[in-house]
């Protein structure tokens, strides 16, 4: 925990949990009015913001409209996207990406790949350089290159550090929120979080008037993933286990184009060089896009992960391929350095050799339910970004729309917060973490080996297809680690890894739950059992008061 802050006791007006876009953008929205704390489970740069490639969708550009970038948002979410949410956010597109400008964020830009520090902020926006991703129907993706997540991350901290009401404090990992009755009977409010502080290694009691989910998403439940190791849906477990529902969470999606390569974890092959023309091919050099979709390489992510799938099993094969090489070298190096390089440590070179790839775990369309301003169902605490469930993604989040949303509920949520706060005091009476009945583990070969069972039987059995078959099993394979878990939660001093095995078993409880809810196939779940799509789909909500099983 940062060095000022060493008390046992701590304090603060707003505790944003997770900085990442989401935390980071509420955290300077707020700290003009407000004391801020923003945690992160390691480096702040640990979640995946910092790894994001694409861009930013947003309506900038004068041939498109906010109807075109609503209607590819509900295409892509195939009947389930919530559309008064879909249209809020994207109308607020172009003010965020103004926000953002103003912040400093350097993006790529039509005529340099550098930012002129002389242009006002109009002159900036309308110069920005727009790209192409899978479901867009126009140009609307800005960028910074291919890590415009790294440029907005270093921009919106180096702000915050600035700020002398903001404290962001690294290795400190958020265990669960602090709840209170409210003295009406009217419900519950959130007045506090216990962290775990790796310094020290004592678990804290941080309180606050108001506390927001930002902690990310839960690919790591899957064996495969684009995702940073942090990913292990924190955010969506403690929120369940302090009464909120969540849903849709049979919705992850996967990526088509994981980099494959023995020594390349996680690395991300971003769709915009499919938006640039690269081409999906088999190990014979054949193209198959056209065969599944009109759209070809840039049909929406579950229709070509899906696709890729089947062609893998069809043809026994590790992986496919993606041809970029018929652009000029200089085209790619300039746009896309970060690939070219990190592809380069793998022998690859981008500009003359296909790239090998394969689908894997990208993004939690489901989660903690929210209203547009970030509201849960527990009085002052926020869930924002991907730890949320806003309605906006529907059954297949479309490409770069993640981002967007982090911005934009992260400035309603700054909003609501702003309207309360004067009216707000800190809760009273509430308990200090209790450690006198658990004892150090001596046995953490069991969180290791259950955190490889739990996300290789997801991948086997919950993955890009499913049958009940399948998800049976997986049901099943998941209560007996819980219950392992639980018992050994019980009984040792809490660690960052268990912490995390824990949250990702309840989660993985919730993925499976939805999954078997589902008799049909939609967007990106799809089973054997029920090929088609109902008539009138809803979303699939579980709430913990009446879940049928004991949450971890
Ligand atoms: P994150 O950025 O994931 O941050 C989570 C934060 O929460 C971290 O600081 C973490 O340390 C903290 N945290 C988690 N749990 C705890 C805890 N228990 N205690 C304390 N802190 C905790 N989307 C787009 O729109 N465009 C893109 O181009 C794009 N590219 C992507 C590329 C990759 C490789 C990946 C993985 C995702 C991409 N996405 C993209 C998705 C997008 O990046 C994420 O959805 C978005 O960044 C999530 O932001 P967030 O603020 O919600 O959470
Ligand atoms: C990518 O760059 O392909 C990822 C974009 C996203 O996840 O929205």
């Amino acid at each position: 925990m940062n060095s000022s802050v060493t008390r046992n006791q701590l304090q603060f007006d707003i505790l944003i949990i997770g900085s990442g876009a989401a935390g980071l953008t509420l955290a300077l929205k707020t700290a003009d009015f407000a004391r801020v704390a923003v945690l992160s489970k390691g480096d702040l740069n640990q979640g995946a913001t910092y790894y994001a490639q694409g861009g930013i969708a947003a309506v900038l550009d004068e041939t498109d409209s906010i109807e075109s970038h609503v209607a590819d948002t509900l295409s892509a979410g195939v009947g389930l996207c919530h559309e008064d949410i879909v249209e809020h956010i994207v109308a607020e597109s172009a003010e965020t990406v103004k926000w953002l400008v103003e912040q400093g964020v350097p993006f790529t830009t039509k005529g340099s790949f550098e930012r002129d520090e002389n242009k006002s902020v109009s002159q900036a926006l309308s110069s920005l350089h727009l790209t192409q991703e899978g479901g867009h129907s126009n140009r609307r993706i800005i960028h910074a290159t291919d890590s415009t997540g790294k440029a907005v991350f270093e921009t919106l901290r180096r702000r915050a550090q600035a700020h002398p009401n903001i404290e962001l404090l690294a290795d400190c990992t958020a265990v669960d929120l602090v709840t209170q009755k409210r003295e009406d009977g009217s419900g519950s409010v959130c007045v506090g979080a216990y962290v775990l502080n790796f310094e020290s290694g004592s678990v804290d009691l941080i309180k606050s008037k108001f506390v927001t989910l930002a902690t990310g998403g839960a690919s790591k439940a899957y064996l495969y993933t684009t995702n940073p190791d942090g990913a292990s849906g924190d955010g969506i477990a403690m929120a369940w286990r302090a009464g909120c529902r969540a849903a849709n969470m049979e919705f992850n999606q996967f990526h088509p184009t994981c980099l494959f390569h023995p020594h390349a974890k996680s690395f991300l092959i971003t769709e915009a060089l499919r938006g640039e023309g690269a081409t999906l091919e088999l190990p014979d050099g054949s193209r198959f896009m056209p065969s599944f979709d009109s759209r070809e390489e840039l049909a929406p992510r579950d229709i070509v992960a899906r696709a890729i799938d089947h062609e893998m099993k069809r043809l026994g094969c590790d992986c496919v391929y993606l041809n970029i090489t018929h652009k000029r070298a200089s085209f790619l190096t300039e746009n896309f350095p970060t690939i070219h390089s990190r592809c380069l440590e793998f022998g690859i070179d981008i500009t003359t050799d296909r790239i090998p790839v394969v689908p894997a775990a990208h993004y939690t369309c489901g989660g903690i339910m929210v209203s547009k301003e970030g509201k849960t169902d527990i009085d002052h605490l926020y869930a924002i970004g991907e730890t949320s469930f806003t309605g906006l993604h529907g059954a297949n989040r479309m490409a770069s729309n993640s981002l967007l949303e982090c911005f934009v509920v992260a400035f309603g949520a700054a909003k609501d917060i702003q309207s309360k706060i004067a009216s707000t005091a800190h809760g009273t009476n509430i308990d200090a973490w209790d450690e006198s009945r658990v004892s150090k583990s001596d046995d953490e070969v069991l969180v290791s080996h259950n955190w490889d069972e739990l996300r290789r039987c997801m991948w086997d059995f919950v993955g890009i297809v499913r049958n009940d078959e399948r998800l049976k099993r997986a049901e099943r394979r998941i209560n007996i680690l819980r219950d392992e878990v639980q018992d050994y939660y019980i009984k040792h001093r809490v660690t960052k890894d268990m912490l995390e095995l824990r949250n990702l078993v309840l989660v993985s409880e919730l993925i499976i739950a939805c999954a078997i809810q589902r008799k049909e196939s939609r967007g990106l779940h799809f089973t054997l059992d029920y090929p088609e799509l109902l008539a009138n789909p809803t979303d699939t909500i579980l709430n913990p008061s009446t879940f049928n099983k004991t949450a971890t």
